[in-house]
């Protein structure tokens, strides 16, 4: 297993291009499913997450040519196994967002139930629900979702559906499902994330009738079908804030390209109540830190607030930052995980519930810590560049999942990081 080795104690410098957002680019994957034409994407981030949905869309019929590094022409005409099988549902939970596609084209699905996972328990009921609602009978048995259009219907009906929390893929199934289905369906409290943003505008590019993508009520008008398209994955706002993190932690100073502040307006205010200086350009973002970070307050929540995604890396800048902060976690039941790896790095924080204390401190030494997720891993990375010695991350496959060649652009960056194999 892949472990990574930082040496600490170097600023970060210089400049980085951001890749693809992994998030966006799951979804847009399986709005593939929806159309018996090519979908061309661009700016798909090569990462564990995206070849893995690449399988398992491939093992249903779909037919996948990869073009260069970062483009991929989907084919779904011979879509003909509408299966998530157990061992791919697994080992990455996204994988849920095939149903509402299957479901919409083939008129059937059949997904394994994911299990829970390292942040928490992640039921899908409401993905679930909402699909009952435009008409699908569905029964989860053998720990398999089987799920297929009620009625002897050959169309999912459009409906108004209210879900009882903001779920980020439950609204994506949800709109993809409805952009096949007969007549309008209204998602109420649908979540607003930016990567909801992007699926609608690529089914929108595919012939999809959507509106109010980016706002809690979206309105689905269903047509017959799809057809082929081409769209650019947007740029990854959780790599971005990562970067950024790193950078701020390290007291450094670096230009991200490829990305922008346009969806990071939380982190950004945070990193400047932090003290940095941070220059927002049209497709860049520049950071200058100061020589030590004031410690910010965080509390997650669905966005436009702060992003759960970004709390681990709040956690380890916060660590080595002048003063205290409390880190509040309202997503997910158990994301603190890095917290107690933090500390093996000389970390002052106390847990108490959904709130983690931080105290400054003026250095963290370098040890060997495990990486529990992917985002925790992330935190890890950044206290390993500004501990004193040598860091090593083991489990770093969870990195690799989200984190496109890591280790590369943080060398671009000035950083002393090795993966040892
Ligand atoms: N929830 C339910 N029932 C449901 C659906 C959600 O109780 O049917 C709960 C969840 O357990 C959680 C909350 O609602 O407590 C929000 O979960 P959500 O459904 O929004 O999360 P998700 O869609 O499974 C996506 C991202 C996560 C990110 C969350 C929150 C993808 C592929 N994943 O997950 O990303 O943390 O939204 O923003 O988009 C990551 O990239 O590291 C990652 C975990």
């Amino acid at each position: 297993m892949d472990k990574l080795l930082i040496e600490g104690g170097r600023r970060l410098a210089g400049e980085v291009a951001i890749s693809g957002a992994k998030n966006a680019a799951l979804p847009i994957l399986c709005a593939s499913l929806l159309s018996a034409e090519p979908l061309h994407l661009r700016n798909v981030p090569q990462l564990r997450d995206v070849a893995t949905m690449l399988r398992l869309i491939e093992q249903m019929g779909v037919q996948v040519s990869r073009e260069g590094t970062s483009e991929v022409v989907l084919d779904s005409r011979n879509l003909d196994n509408p299966l998530a099988p157990y061992d791919m549902v697994k080992t990455m939970r996204a994988s849920i967002l095939v149903l509402g596609p299957l479901l919409a084209r083939h008129g059937e699905a059949r997904v394994s139930l994911p299990g829970g996972c390292a942040i928490g328990a992640r039921p899908v009921e409401q993905h679930i629900r909402g699909l009952q609602a435009m008409g699908a009978e569905i029964q989860v048995e053998h720990g398999y979702i089987h799920a297929r259009i009620a009625g002897g219907r050959r169309r999912l009906q459009g409906t108004r559906i209210v879900t009882d929390m903001v779920t980020v893929t439950g609204t994506e199934n949800l709109m993809m499902a409805a952009v096949l289905a007969d007549g309008e369906t209204t998602i109420e409290n649908a979540a607003r994330e930016p990567e909801v943003i992007d699926l609608a505008d690529c089914l929108v590019s595919m012939g999809a009738r959507i509106s109010g993508a980016g706002s809690d009520r979206i309105r689905v008008y269903g047509v017959e079908r799809l057809h082929g398209a081409s769209h650019t994955v947007m740029a990854d706002r959780i790599e971005t804030g990562t970067y950024l993190c790193a950078a701020a932690a390290t007291g450094g100073s670096v230009r991200l390209t490829h990305t922008s502040a346009a969806y990071l307006d939380v982190v950004v205010d945070k990193l400047l109540d932090a003290g940095c200086e941070i220059v927002a350009e049209r497709e860049a973002i520049r950071l200058v830190a100061p020589r030590r970070l004031k410690a910010v307050s965080v509390r997650t929540s669905p966005y436009p607030a702060f992003p759960t995604d970004m709390q681990a890396q709040f956690m380890a800048v916060n660590c080595i930052a002048e003063g205290s902060a409390v880190i509040r976690e309202t997503i997910f039941e158990n994301r603190f995980m890095h917290a107690v790896e933090l500390i093996r790095l000389g970390a002052d924080i106390r847990i108490d519930a959904s709130n983690a204390m931080v105290t400054g401190v003026e250095k963290l030494q370098g040890a060997t810590v495990m990486a529990t997720d992917l985002r925790a891993s992330a935190s890890l990375v950044i206290a390993g560049l500004v501990a004193d010695g040598e860091t090593l991350i083991d489990r770093i496959y969870h990195l690799d999942r989200g984190y496109e060649r890591i280790e590369e652009k943080l060398g671009q960056l000035g950083a002393i990081v090795r993966r040892v194999r």
